[in-house]
């Protein structure tokens, strides 16, 4: 056999793994210092601009959703693929990729060619939560990256924030998230900013109502009117809570209190199918803990059952293997 054929036949192999099977301390012998760069490149972003480990917890979300944890979100887009970055709930909303970049720069270094993007995504969420004060967990480890990304898969699954909670608990269903999960894995929104964008339907014509949402808590309501004048800058950012840099269920308390930021967080205590969740962890700081690591490691086990490959770089694909430029 050539070796091109060998090439070929591994390459052909590799692809039918139907999903990766996932395990902690997956890189335990393969790159030992993985989580411990990951951690370190994260505190120092965060020393440089305490909201981009929000930003970057974010992309696990964004991630997983769309055809499971495969890094697919940060491809950028290429004359022939349209990527997850400018999806409507993507576009002017994501940053701080760079932490990314920076992270996957530093594992190279120390690891080349071993450890996927899918994964530092995975670690990266985990440490946004624990350096803001959150809870620390083992995360599974041992995703592929994907070949390929989708804008249109994106825009038909990302929920809008004007979502009702009826909507949310529907949609987290089909990715075997209960309504506890979805509660739960909301209270993300404890740390980082939402634009004036996201609200302003809210602030000035709730439904289609001409007036504002009736559950803003009034003196809250104006506090947004001035940060979000109708006519204004829609880029201008909110605190999501009101302790934005600290991981706690400090948004639960505030949603009780109609301060809630975005439609789809006010709906989950304004809906009696999640108000329960709501109480319970503004209540119960430990309980919203446990329940936001059991989400976080289901929403982690989702996979797409495609091909994928460790990429060099977590925005574009690797060169096509040598079996594929000599068939072309
Ligand atoms: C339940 C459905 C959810 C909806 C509708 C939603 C929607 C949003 C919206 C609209 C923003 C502000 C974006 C902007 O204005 O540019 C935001 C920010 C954020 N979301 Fe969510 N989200 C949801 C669930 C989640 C989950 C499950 C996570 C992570 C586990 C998450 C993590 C975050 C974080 C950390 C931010 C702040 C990002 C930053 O400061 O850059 N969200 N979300
Ligand atoms: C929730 O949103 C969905 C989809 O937009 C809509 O069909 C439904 O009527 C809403 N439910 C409530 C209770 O407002
Ligand atoms: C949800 O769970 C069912 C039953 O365990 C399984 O067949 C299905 O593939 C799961 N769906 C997702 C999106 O993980
Ligand atoms: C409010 O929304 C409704 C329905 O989407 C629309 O017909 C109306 O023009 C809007 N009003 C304002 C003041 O934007
Ligand atoms: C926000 O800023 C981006 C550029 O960073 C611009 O393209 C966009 O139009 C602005 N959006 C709004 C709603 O002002």
């Amino acid at each position: 056999m050539s070796p091109v054929h060998l090439l070929l036949l591994f390459t052909a192999v590799a692809a039918a793994v139907p999903g990766e099977i996932l395990r902690p301390r997956f890189y335990r012998e393969t790159c030992p210092e993985a989580e411990f760069i990951v951690r370190r490149e994260m505190r120092k972003a965060m020393l440089k601009e305490p909201r981009s480990v929000a930003s970057v917890m974010r992309f696990q979300f964004h991630d997983c959703f769309v055809n499971g944890c495969d890094a697919s979100l940060l491809l950028d887009d290429t004359p022939n693929m349209v990527g997850e970055k400018l999806s409507l709930s993507n576009i002017n909303s994501l940053r701080s990729f760079e932490v990314v970049d920076d992270i996957k720069e530093a594992i190279e270094k120390a690891c080349p060619a071993t450890v996927s993007c899918a994964d530092i995504v995975i670690m990266a969420a985990r440490d946004a939560v624990a350096l803001t004060g959150g809870p620390d967990w083992e995360v599974k480890l041992g995703r592929k990256d994907s070949l390929t990304a989708s804008q249109k898969d994106s825009d038909d699954i990302m929920p809008s924030p004007r979502a009702n909670a009826t909507s949310l608990v529907d949609l987290f269903r089909r990715f075997n998230l209960s309504a506890k999960d979805m509660v739960a894995l909301s209270g993300s929104h404890s740390i980082g900013e939402g634009r004036c964008f996201s609200i302003m339907f809210r602030l000035y014509n709730q439904s289609g109502s001409g007036k504002p949402d009736p559950a803003l808590e009034p003196s809250f309501r104006e506090k947004l009117n001035k940060l979000c004048p109708l006519g204004g800058d829609e880029n201008v950012t909110g605190d999501l809570d009101a302790t934005p840099r600290v991981f706690d269920n400090q948004y639960f308390k505030d949603l009780v209190s109609g301060r809630g930021f975005l439609n789809s967080d006010q709906t989950l205590y304004t809906s009696p199918e999640t108000r329960g969740y709501v109480e319970m962890f503004s209540e119960d700081q430990e309980e919203f803990f446990r329940a936001f690591v059991e989400g976080m490691v289901k929403m982690g086990d989702l996979q797409s059952g495609r091909p994928g490959e460790i990429r060099f770089n977590c925005r574009v694909v690797n060169r096509k293997p040598l079996n594929v430029l000599l068939e072309s």
